[in-house]
C-alpha cells in the first residue's frame, strides 16, 4: 500500500514492522530503532550483508546525542549549517544502540533528512528510523514511492507517499579523524559546499572495496541490470555496437548521427542539480526498456558531476 496516512504510518512502525520513506535524497527502509525484529527485517528484505551499517535518521540535530556521545564541535558545526539536508555524519555511537545498525562498529551514521513528509514523522515518534536506501543490495536507489513498490511488491506492506525525491542522490557522508572531517561517501551534498564552509580541502576516505568503510563505496553498487558503459566519446562508443539495442543517457542535448534506440536527456540547461534529481530515475526508465546496453556520457568533473560520475562508474562496473 501507497499511503501518505501519518497516524498510520506511525503504528506500523510502533507494531515492528518496515515501512517505505521518503526523503529528499531517496526513499529509505525504515524501522524503529529499538525494535531488532524490525532491524533484521530491513536487512533480510534488502538482502543486505550484516557487515554494511545503516543510518539513523533524527528530526533535528539535538535528538543526535540520545545516539551518538564524544561528539567533535567541528560535526555540531556542520549539523548546524547543512541540516536538515543531504549530509550524514559518522559519529563515536552510544553503548546502547543495536550492534545490528552499526555491524558491531564503534561508530554510528546520523541525519537530518530535509522531506517535510519524513520530518513529520519523526515528530509523532518516540524513536529514530534505521534507514538504509530501499533498494535490493547493490541495485539502483528508488526515487519515487512506485519504484520502491516496484522493488518489493507486497513484501513491504507500506510505504509513505512523499513524491519524486527533489535531490535524487544519496547523502554524502562525513566521518571524523581526529576531529579532522573526512569523506566517506560522495553525495548530493557537493565537496565544494562543505569545502567553502569549513574554508579547507576535504580529505577522501582511502579505505579499499575490500574492506569498506562505507560499502557505498564498494566498486560495483548502484546498478542497473542492463549493462551500462560510462565515456566521453559518445559516438565512437555507440560506433563500436552497431547491432546493440542501446539507450543513451547524457547531460543536456546532445546529437549524435548514430542510431541509437532511446535517448534520455538528463537537463536540458546542462544544470547539474537537475540532472542529479533525475539520474536513477532516467536509469530506472532505461533498465525497463529490454535494452542490450546502456551508454552514458561522463559528466564534467565538479560540483554534482563529480557525484553522478561516482555512481556513474560504479554503475558500470
Ligand atoms: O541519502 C541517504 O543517505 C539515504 C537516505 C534513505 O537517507 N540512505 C542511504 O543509506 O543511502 P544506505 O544504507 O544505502 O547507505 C548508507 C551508507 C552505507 O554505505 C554504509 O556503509 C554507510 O552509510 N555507513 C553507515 N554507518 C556507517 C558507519 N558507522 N561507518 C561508516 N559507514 C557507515
Ligand atoms: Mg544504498
Amino acid at each position: 500500500m501507497i499511503t501518505d496516512d501519518l497516524e498510520l504510518t506511525k503504528i506500523f512502525l510502533d507494531n515492528e514492522y518496515i515501512i517505505g520513506l521518503p526523503t529528499e535524497t531517496v526513499y529509505g527502509l525504515a524501522g524503529n530503532i529499538h525494535s531488532e525484529k524490525a532491524i533484521k527485517s530491513i536487512f533480510e528484505l534488502k538482502k543486505r550483508p550484516l557487515f554494511n551499517p545503516l543510518i539513523v535518521h533524527v528530526k533535528n540535530k539535538n535528538a543526535i546525542s540520545t545516539v551518538a556521545q564524544n561528539i567533535p564541535d567541528i560535526a555540531y558545526q556542520l549539523a548546524e549549517a547543512f541540516w536538515p539536508g543531504p549530509m550524514t555524519l559518522i559519529l563515536p555511537k552510544k553503548s546502547g544502540v543495536n550492534e545490528l545498525i552499526t555491524a558491531g562498529k564503534p561508530t554510528v551514521a546520523v541525519r537530518v533528512p530535509n522531506h517535510e513528509k519524513a520530518l513529520q514523522l519523526l515528530e509523532i515518534l518516540e524513536y529514530p528510523l534505521a534507514a538504509p536506501s530501499a533498494n535490493p543490495f547493490g541495485s539502483i536507489s528508488p526515487t519515487s514511492a512506485e519504484h520502491v513498490h516496484q522493488y518489493f511488491g507486497k513484501s513491504l506492506p507500506l510505504i509513505l507517499e512523499g513524491g519524486q525525491c527533489t535531490k535524487g542522490i544519496e547523502s554524502t557522508i562525513i566521518g571524523f579523524e581526529k576531529d579532522q572531517p573526512i569523506v566517506y561517501r560522495l553525495g548530493t551534498l557537493s565537496l565544494d559546499e562543505i569545502e567553502s564552509f569549513l574554508g579547507v580541502k576535504l580529505k577522501q576516505s582511502t579505505h579499499s572495496a575490500e574492506s569498506p568503510e562505507a560499502p557505498g563505496m564498494l566498486s560495483k553498487h548502484y546498478s542497473p541490470r542492463t549493462p551500462l558503459m560510462l565515456t566521453d566519446s559518445l559516438e565512437a562508443t555507440i560506433e563500436k555496437w552497431p547491432n546493440k539495442k542501446i539507450g543513451v543517457l547524457t547531460f543536456g542535448p546532445q546529437t549524435f548521427a548514430l542510431h541509437c534506440h532511446s535517448h534520455l536527456i538528463l537537463s536540458e540547461n546542462e544544470n547539474l542539480e537537475e540532472a542529479a534529481s533525475r539520474l536513477y530515475a532516467a536509469l530506472h526508465q532505461l533498465d525497463g526498456l529490454d535494452l542490450d546496453l546502456i551508454i552514458a556520457e561522463k559528466f564534467p568533473e565538479y560540483e554534482l558531476g563529480q557525484t553522478i560520475n561516482d555512481r556513474l562508474m560504479r554503475a558500470s562496473k
